[in-house]
């Protein structure tokens, strides 16, 4: 399906592995050039940043800007949780660092995008979780920035579709990315807590514990379609929405 993206400019947050690094793929392959920001620059993700420093935003859109000229779109994609073990463990400084990853540094590129969006009616996708409707002690401080995420989400959307520019969020569900295959990641966690082979674990945790009607964990590309289509004019009345991309976990009405 051709998105109509040729020749596009976009910026993808937290793009050297996972999601980000497959939206930039797709992106490319829609013909578009797509900008990738990570602390540790891979092909995917050629500006090195770390979006919870404050003046990252600016300089980064500046540099895009400088490269390109012009800014189609920007996926707020970076994030990351660390698993609790109770809500009184949580600090002060652990609720200031999971609000900075998953919250302000959403905030931050989106204030510093879009004086470049608003001149070419661009559009923004910002990567939230279904967390955000299904919060959990273990994921207490990071499920309520990802709340947060959907509310910032509506705002924008209200303030700025008027003037051209939507927001949209997208919500997966459990995705197979470097999160879970990383030392230590969700997938040796649930080894661990389940005593069992890391991919007994995982299929124990997708089919008896979520009971994921697509019966699988998510991947990063099924996320960066998606993601790729509400950046595309083909989404054009779409803003304000939020999109699950998790197998069906959800069943609230
Ligand atoms: N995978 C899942 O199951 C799942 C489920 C729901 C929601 N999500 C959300 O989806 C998004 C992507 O997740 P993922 O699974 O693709 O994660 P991932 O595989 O861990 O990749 C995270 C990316 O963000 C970058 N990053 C992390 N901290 C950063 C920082 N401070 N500054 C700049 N870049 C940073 C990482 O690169 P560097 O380390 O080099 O900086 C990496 O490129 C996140 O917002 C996450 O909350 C994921």
């Amino acid at each position: 399906m051709d998105l109509h993206l040729s020749g596009k400019v976009f910026l993808v947050t937290g793009a050297s592995v996972g999601i980000g690094a497959a939206v930039v793929r797709v992106l490319e392959d829609e013909g578009a050039t797509a900008v990738g920001v990570a602390r540790k620059p891979q092909r995917t993700a050629d500006i090195a940043a770390d979006v919870t420093d404050i003046g990252a935003a600016g300089l980064v859109v500046d540099e895009v800007l400088h490269r390109h000229g012009r800014l189609d779109g920007l996926v707020n994609n970076a994030g990351g949780v660390e698993p609790r073990t109770g809500f009184l463990a949580v600090t002060d400084e652990d609720w200031l660092s999971s609000f900075d990853l998953n919250l302000h540094s959403v905030v931050r590129f989106s204030r510093a995008a879009l004086p470049a969006l608003l001149r070419t009616g661009g559009a923004i996708v910002h990567v939230a979780s279904e967390a955000a409707r299904f919060p959990d002690y273990p994921l207490v401080d990071y499920a309520a920035a990802k709340t947060a995420v959907l509310s910032v989400s509506k705002s924008l959307s209200a303030e700025f579709a008027p003037r051209g520019v939507r927001s949209n969020v997208v919500s997966p569900g459990p995705t197979r990315t470097w999160l879970w295959d990383r030392p230590g990641g969700f997938a040796e966690k649930l080894a661990e807590r389940f005593d069992l082979p890391v991919e007994a674990a995982v299929e124990h945790f997708v089919r008896d514990v979520r009971g994921l009607p697509t019966g699988r964990l998510g991947t990063a590309d099924e996320v960066a379609g998606v993601i790729a289509y509400l950046l595309s004019p083909s989404a054009a009345q779409v803003t304000g929405a939020e999109w699950a991309i998790d197998g069906g976990a959800l069943r609230q009405l």
